[in-house]
Order: structure tokens, then sequence, then C-alpha cells
């Protein structure tokens, strides 16, 4: 896809708003990913369908009770095309095969412009091995990959032993973009009511370091687009994902902590570090400080590693 600028707002609850997805386009963002549609939402509307299909007395109303969020997502998605010029990129969610993957056909039939997969797994199955998840990850990835025709991005996690290997095995399977990374909400504990509670942390800037890092070892040694997300909140941070190779920066913490009109803010930022530097685009700062280079990339950042624990003042 052609983008106006590098800057795409990540899968969040913006999307869920169609006002605000009209805002985002005003205040420079040049692409919009969905909140995801989720494995499970689909899993549960197919059972319902099911349930309705056997109950006797069914009536009409009843019917329209039941109208699930896949539906008014793939509806959200036909709306959104109306209202903006820029691409509108869906997300699905989840990891497992299945009769719910025919939701990315609908996605594309719906008009969005590409799709994202999000891998949310937590694999803590002690009896499958992280080939068998891996494999499992692979066959899923290949399979939406035969139902549509526009551009398909996988969202992974940070967590496989080898980043390197697995996105080369993605990529091979059909995904045109990586987008680094996904982010774990982990429930923390309520002490007075003594249980398990759902929360998310926005992220900070500094959790930009681990995404930097591997598009500045991938770039160039996978054929695929790269998507940074995690911490970034400035058009500093966006000048430093594109000099590791970054095609788009995404935004979604800065924007839930600073608001929509931070968009255009970030948007300047890069400009007037361009004008600044005299760079005519970001695309002559593309890649400049990839480490397509270096021979043993694990190597490299092992030095790095043992420089800056040995360079700590105290
Ligand atoms: C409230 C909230 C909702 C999110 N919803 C989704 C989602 O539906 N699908 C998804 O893949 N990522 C989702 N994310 C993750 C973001 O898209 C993004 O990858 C992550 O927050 C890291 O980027 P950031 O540092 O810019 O926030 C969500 C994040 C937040 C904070």
């Amino acid at each position: 896809m052609e983008l106006k600028t590098p800057l795409v707002v990540s899968a969040s609850p913006f999307s869920k708003k169609i006002d605000n997805i009209k805002r985002l386009e005003d205040a420079g963002a040049s692409a919009i990913v969905f909140n995801s549609l989720f494995e499970e939402q689909i899993r549960l509307e197919k059972e319902k369908k099911f349930l309705i299909s056997i109950a006797r007395n069914t009536s009409e109303k009843f019917i329209h009770q039941v109208k699930s969020s896949p539906t008014d997502y793939l509806e959200k998605i036909r709306k959104a095309k109306e209202v903006v010029n820029i691409p509108i990129i869906a997300s699905l969610n989840g990891f497992s095969q299945g009769p719910w993957t025919e939701y990315a056909q609908l996605i594309e039939e719906s008009g969005a412009d590409a799709l994202e997969l999000c891998l949310y797994h937590i694999a803590a199955d002690k009896y499958c091995s992280s080939q068998e998840t891996e494999i499992s990850y692979l066959q899923l990835i290949e399979s939406i990959r035969n139902q549509i025709s526009i551009p398909l991005a996988v969202k992974l996690s940070p967590f496989f032993s080898n980043i390197a290997n697995m996105a080369q095995r993605i990529v091979k399977k059909g995904a045109e973009a990586l987008v680094l990374f996904n982010r774990f909400y982990q429930p923390d504990i309520d002490l007075t009511k003594k249980k398990m509670v759902p929360n998310v942390l926005l992220s900070s800037p500094s959790d930009m370091r681990l995404p930097m890092r591997w598009i500045a070892i991938l770039k160039d040694r996978i054929d695929c687009d790269f998507a940074a997300s995690s911490g970034i909140s400035s058009g500093n941070d966006v000048i430093k994902m594109t000099m590791v190779g970054a095609d788009i920066s995404m935004v979604c913490s800065a924007l839930l902590k600073n608001g929509i009109s931070h968009l255009s803010i970030m948007e300047q930022e890069v400009k007037n570090w361009m004008e600044k530097y005299e760079y005519p685009s970001l695309t002559s700062i593309k890649g400049c400080i990839s480490s397509f280079n270096v021979t043993d990339p694990g190597a490299y950042e092992r030095l790095w590693y043992i420089k800056a624990i040995n360079d700590y003042k105290i």
C-alpha cells in the first residue's frame, strides 16, 4: 500500500467510533488499523446461530437481539470506508484454525484495504512443543492467506526462541508485512477483593527499544514490510524507527494518553527534524542504521549488551 506518511494508528478502541476514525484521518493518520475481531467472538456467533436454528419458537425479535459483534464489525468497516479516504486495515485476532477464519474473506468483501492477523496466544500447555505451536501459527497464516487477495500483515509477539526464523517462515506463508510487536496485557491482583482484575498498562517510550532492535536486525534479511509498534510517542521515535528500517510507525498508547491531536504534533516533529538536517524525504534515511551489514547479528547484539552494562556509571 502507498501511504502518505509512516504514521499509522494501530489497533485500538479509537476505531470503535466512526467519529474518531474521521478525527484520526484529520489529525494525519495515513491508515487506521481497526480494533481486533476475536476468534472467540466469531465462534460465539456461530454457536448462537446454531442455537437459533434449532429453537422451535424463534421470533424475529430474538434473532435481532442476538445479532452479534462480528456482523457489526463488518458493517463498521463498510461505514469507515464511506467516511474516510485513508486505508482501513482490519484486524483478526486468534491462533487456532477453524471455520472462524472465513471472516478474513468477509472482511475483504466489506471493503478493508488490508488485514492484520494478530497472533495472541499464551502457549501454556506443557505437552505442546514450541515446534507444534509454531506450525499451528503457520497453518493459520496459510489458511487466511489463501482466503484473501488484500495484503496480509502478521502482528507477532517477541516471545520466540528465534524471531528471525519465525519471521522468515511467516513471510514464506504469504504475509507481506510484519508488525513488531504485539503487547500482552497480564491481569493485576486487587488486594482488597483478593482476586485478579483485568488491567491495561499503556506503554512507555522505552518499550520501543525491542521492536527497534528487531527491525534493525530483520530489515533486508526478511523480504517484507515492517511496521513498528510499542512505545512510539514522538516524531523523534518515528525517525528512529525509520532509520532502522521500519516502513511504518504505529501509535496507540501515545494517543490514548494525549488525545488524537497528538498525531499532528508527531507529524510536525518529523517534518521539523527533516528540515533541520535537510533530508528531502524519509526514504533517504530508511534503514540507514539497520544491522544489514553485520555478519552475525546475534554476536553484535551481545557486544552492545556487554558494552552497555560495562559502561554504566554509578
Ligand atoms: C486499550 C487498548 C486496546 C488495544 N486493542 C488491540 C486490538 O484490538 N488488537 C490488537 O492487535 N492490538 C490491540 N492493542 C495493542 C496496540 O495496537 C499496540 O500494538 C500496543 O498498544 C503497543 O503500541 P503502543 O505502545 O503505541 O500502545 C490495544 C492496546 C490498547 C492499549
